[in-house]
């Protein structure tokens, strides 16, 4: 166990003299968590492989899951020191949406370590929102890997306090800030193919994407595969179990009537449900609301919290509403189907 320092800071003005200790540590092969637009950060020195395992172990992660690594500005320049190939594609990209929640897969320079990309010929590279989050970077003279700064398995952070509960003894600090504004983690882009792809959904959805590149743009088939014997998704990430909270978690479609009918049939003793926003007095048990249902910003910024909240609780068995599967819904729902280890009823009726 060491101890893990809590660096407090004004999210909208980061203290000079604690980023600088922040960087301080980055530089020296530590780990620092710090808060993005999406979900809380673990971060290390992307070009030191001792970092990066640093970091697989302080999660508990398999070793084949790369990081992505955060850039401080979103100039070509910086792009360039760890990307080998910048297409046309992402310079637009870069320039329309960064920093904010997209990550773009493009072949890597041979300064990244294998450890930092799993081994993968390519690198994911973002240039993160909060001003805490790229002047650390900028302080640390380094890209900073980061995955999400949770335990492998459990969902990931959206508030300091979160990190803590998971990281507390395992890393050198963490640099507090607000809760995350978008909740749910970046939209990962290939863009080493002949068709941008969406390896993970986020925020960004591929008709804003394919607007703005005046082309194309596709979700991984394998997306929508449940995993089994063949399915290889392109982000290692998608492939485990993830997200989860500690009781198995079981997704309804159907309507709320529906929904209602068949808990209150197959409840017990710790039954719990995961609803929408102004449900929870209806329902037979106790129940925690992810944002309101024709609200996708809303749950993509409370469905972390919400399946941690219900481990807080005690649940035993969670029923888990169905989100629409339309824009940020359909983000929100590729993260609950993973709590919920591909678990879905399909209660019949009108979709
Ligand atoms: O919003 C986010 O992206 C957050 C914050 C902290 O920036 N980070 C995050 O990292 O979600 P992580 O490690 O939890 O998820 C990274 C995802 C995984 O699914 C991984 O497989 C995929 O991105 N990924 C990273 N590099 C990749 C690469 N070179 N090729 C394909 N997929 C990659
Ligand atoms: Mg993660």
């Amino acid at each position: 166990m060491m101890e893990t320092r809590i660096l407090k800071v004004d999210p909208a003005m980061p203290d000079r003299e604690t980023v600088l200790a922040a960087g301080r540590i980055i530089r020296e092969g530590g780990l620092v968590a710090f808060p993005t637009e999406t979900v809380y950060g673990l971060g290390g020195d992307a070009l030191l492989s001792s970092a990066s395992k640093k970091i697989y172990e302080a999660k508990g992660r398999p070793s084949d899951n790369p990081l992505i690594v955060h850039l401080g500005t979103k100039s070509v320049r910086e792009m360039a020191r760890y990307a080998a190939e910048i297409p046309e594609d992402a310079k637009k990209l870069a320039e329309a949406l960064w920093p904010g929640p997209l990550t773009m897969v493009l072949p890597k320079r041979p300064e990244i370590p294998d450890a930092t990309t799993g081994g993968l010929s390519t690198v994911g590279l973002r240039c993160p929102y909060p001003q805490a989050a790229r002047r650390l970077i900028a302080s640390s003279g380094t890209a900073i890997a980061a995955p999400s700064a949770n335990l492998s398995g459990r969902p990931s952070p959206t508030t300091w306090q979160d990190v803590a509960e998971d990281m507390d003894g395992r890393i050198d600090a963490i640099i507090t800030g607000a809760r995350c504004r978008y909740g749910i983690e970046s939209t990962v882009l290939d863009l080493t193919g002949s068709v941008p792809t969406i390896l993970r959904p986020g925020w960004y959805p591929p008709y804003l994407i394919a607007h703005i590149l005046g082309k194309d743009c596709v979700y991984d088939p394998a997306l929508f595969a449940q995993p089994g014997e063949d399915y290889r998704p392109k982000a290692p990430g998608m492939k485990y179990k993830h997200y989860a909270p500690a009781a198995p978690v079981t997704i309804l479609k159907g309507s709320f009537a529906q929904f209602c009918a068949y808990v209150d049939a197959n409840k017990t003793d710790g039954t719990m449900a995961l609803c929408f926003a102004g449900e929870e007095a209806l329902l037979p048990v106790p129940a925690v609301a992810f944002g309101a249902e024709d609200d996708g910003a809303a749950q993509a910024a409370a469905i972390f919290s919400a399946l941690r909240e219900v481990d807080k609780r005690g649940a035993k068995a969670v029923f888990a509403r169905f989100p629409q599967m339309d824009g940020v819904g359909l983000a929100v729902f590729n993260r609950l189907v993973r709590a919920a280890a591909f678990r879905v009823i399909d209660l019949g009726g009108a979709p």
